[in-house]
C-alpha cells in the first residue's frame, strides 16, 4: 500500500519505518526541512531502540524515503496518516493547528480517493472537524481515527507487537476498515488485536488511558509522601497492592514526577475536554496538581538537607531523558530540577547517555554536560539520580564517594535503596523509602 505519513516525530518516524518493514510503500514528510534533509543523509534524528537499522534497510530496500514536498507526497498516497504534534495552548487544550494544516493540504492535493487515518493524539470531536475540512476535497476522504499507544523506548516492538490497535471508524466504512485491517494484518498474525469502534470513542480511549497511568503515578507519588511521615516504604507498600491482580505491578512507582511529551499535555487535555462539555474531571486535575508539586521535590529535599542553601553548591545529576532509552527531555522532571537548582545559586553538571544534545540545547553553557557519569560527580556536594537508566543501576559507590565532595546521594527512582549505602557513609534519601 502506497502510505504518506504526515509528520516525522517520535511517532511518525517510528510508525512509518514499521509500515515499510511489513513491505508497505511509505514517504515520510514533515514541515520540518532540516530534519528531512538529515533523515535523507542517514542520520536518525531520535534515539529508539531498533529503528536505527529498520530505518536504514527499508531505505536500501526503496520502501521507506523522506520528502518535504508535502503536496507530492499526499498526491502519490492511499492512505495519509496525520501524526503531526497536537502541544498544549496557554489554556490546556490541545492545539490543532498543525492537524487543520494538514487536512487543508489533503484538500488541495488529494489525488484520487484517500483514506485519512488520525494518528496523532486528538480531542474528542478532531475526527468530525477533519471531515468538515474534507468534505470539499475533489476526490472522496474517509476519516478514520487511530490513535497511538507506542512507548517511547520500546516504540518500534510496541508498534510489531501491540497491545491492542484502536480504530474509530463508521460501521459502514467498508473500504476504510479494509484497509485498516490490511495494514495492521502483521502485527495481528499471533491474535487479532484491532479494537473496532466510533471515533469519539477511539478519541477519548488515547486521553482515558494515558490519564489513568499518569493518575496511578501521581497516588503513588503522593502515598510515597504520607510514607515518609509514617514510617512506612513505599516499596513496600507497592508490593503489596501490586500482586493484586485487580490492580497489577505496573505505574505504581514513585519518583520525580511524570513526564514526557504525553501525560502532561494528554491529562491537562482531558481535563479542558471536560470544562468545554461541562462535566468536571476532577480525577485529572487532581493527577496534574500531584505531578506539579512533585516535579518540585528533589528540589525541596536537595534544600531540606542543605538547610536551605543551595548557593554555589555543586550538583551531579544523573539523567536528564524524560525516562531511560529515549533521547526525549519534553517536560523531563530533570529540568525542573535543574531549573531550580539554578535559580537557587547552584553548579550543576549532568550526565545522560542519550539526551545531553537536547540538554545542551536547551541549558547552552548554564550547565556543565559531562561526557561520563562519574565526572558529573567530581566535586559535587550531592549526586541526583533522575532517570533510571541502566548504567547507574550499579556503579562503583566507593569511586563516586572519592569523587564526591560531600556523600550525599538522592536517589529520585529509589534504585539504590537495597545498597546499604549509609552503611558505607553516604548520606541516602529516595522518595518515600527506609532503606539504604
Ligand atoms: N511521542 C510519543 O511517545 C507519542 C505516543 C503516542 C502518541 N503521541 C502523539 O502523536 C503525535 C505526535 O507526537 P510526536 O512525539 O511524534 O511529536 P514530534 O514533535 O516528535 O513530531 C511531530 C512532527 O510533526 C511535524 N509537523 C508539524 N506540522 C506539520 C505539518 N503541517 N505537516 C507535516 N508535518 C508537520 C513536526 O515538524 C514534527 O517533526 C502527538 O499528538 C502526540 O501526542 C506521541
Amino acid at each position: 500500500m502506497k502510505i504518506c505519513m504526515m509528520g516525522t516525530g517520535y511517532v511518525g518516524l517510528v510508525s512509518g519505518a514499521c509500515f515499510a518493514e511489513t513491505g508497505n510503500e511509505v514517504v515520510c514528510a514533515d514541515v520540518d526541512e532540516d530534519k528531512i534533509r538529515r533523515l535523507r543523509a542517514g542520520d536518525i534524528v531520535i534515539f529508539e531502540p531498533g529503528l536505527g537499522p529498520m530505518v536504514e534497510r527499508n531505505v536500501a530496500s526503496g520502501r521507506l524515503s523522506f520528502s518535504s514536498d508535502v503536496p507530492a507526497a499526499i498526491a502519490g498516497a492511499e492512505v495519509v496518516f496525520v501524526a503531526v504534534g497536537t502541544p498544549p495552548r496557554s489554556d490546556g487544550a490541545a492545539d490543532l493547528s498543525a492537524v487543520d494544516r494538514v487536512a487543508e493540504t489533503v484538500v488541495k492535493y488529494v489525488a484520487g480517493p484517500l483514506v485519512l487515518v488520525l494518528k496523532s493524539t486528538v480531542p474528542v470531536g478532531t475526527n468530525a472537524r477533519v471531515r468538515r475540512i474534507v468534505k470539499d476535497a475533489p476526490y472522496p476522504v474517509q476519516v478514520v481515527s487511530n490513535p497511538e499507544f507506542l512507548k517511547e523506548g520500546d516504540a518500534v516492538s510496541d508498534f510489531l507487537r501491540p497491545d491492542r490497535i484502536v480504530v474509530g471508524c463508521d460501521a459502514d466504512d467498508h473500504h476504510a476498515r479494509e484497509i485498516m485491517r490490511r495494514l495492521y494484518h502483521p502485527v495481528c498474525l499471533a491474535s487479532d488485536r484491532m479494537v473496532w469502534m466510533d471515533p469519539p470513542s477511539a478519541e477519548l480511549s488515547k486521553y482515558v488511558a494515558n490519564t489513568l497511568l499518569a493518575m496511578r503515578i501521581s497516588f503513588m507519588n503522593e502515598v510515597a509522601w504520607l510514607c515518609e511521615k509514617v514510617g512506612a516504604d513505599i516499596h513496600h507498600v507497592r508490593h503489596g497492592v501490586g500482586s493484586d491482580a485487580r490492580i497489577g505491578p505496573r505505574f505504581l512507582y514513585a519518583g520525580p514526577g511524570y513526564g514526557g511529551s504525553c501525560f502532561p499535555k494528554d491529562v491537562v487535555a482531558l481535563v479542558s475536554a471536560g470544562r468545554e462539555h461541562g462535566v468536571e474531571m476532577e480525577l485529572a486535575g487532581a493527577t496534574d496538581r500531584v505531578n506539579q508539586r512533585q516535579k518540585g521535590a528533589l528540589a525541596r529535599k536537595l534544600k531540606q538537607i542543605f538547610e536551605g542553601d543551595l548557593r554555589g553548591k555543586c550538583i551531579g545529576v544523573w539523567g536528564i531523558a524524560f525516562k531511560p532509552r529515549t533521547d526525549d527531555i519534553r517536560e523531563a522532571p530533570a529540568l525542573a530540577l535543574i531549573e531550580a537548582l539554578l535559580s537557587e545559586g547552584a553548579m550543576v553538571r549532568a550526565h545522560d547517555p542519550q539526551a545531553a544534545a537536547a540538554a545542551r540545547e536547551r541549558f547552552g553553557g548554564r550547565i556543565a554536560l559531562c561526557e561520563d557519569a562519574y565526572e558529573a560527580a567530581r566535586d559535587a556536594d550531592a549526586l541526583v539520580l533522575v532517570t533510571e537508566w541502566r548504567q547507574y543501576q550499579n556503579p562503583d559507590f566507593p569511586r563516586l564517594r572519592q569523587l564526591m565532595r560531600r556523600p550525599v546521594l538522592l536517589d529520585g527512582r529509589n534504585i539504590w535503596s537495597g545498597y546499604g549505602l549509609r552503611a558505607q557513609g553516604f548520606h541516602y534519601e529516595g522518595i518515600g523509602v527506609k532503606g539504604s
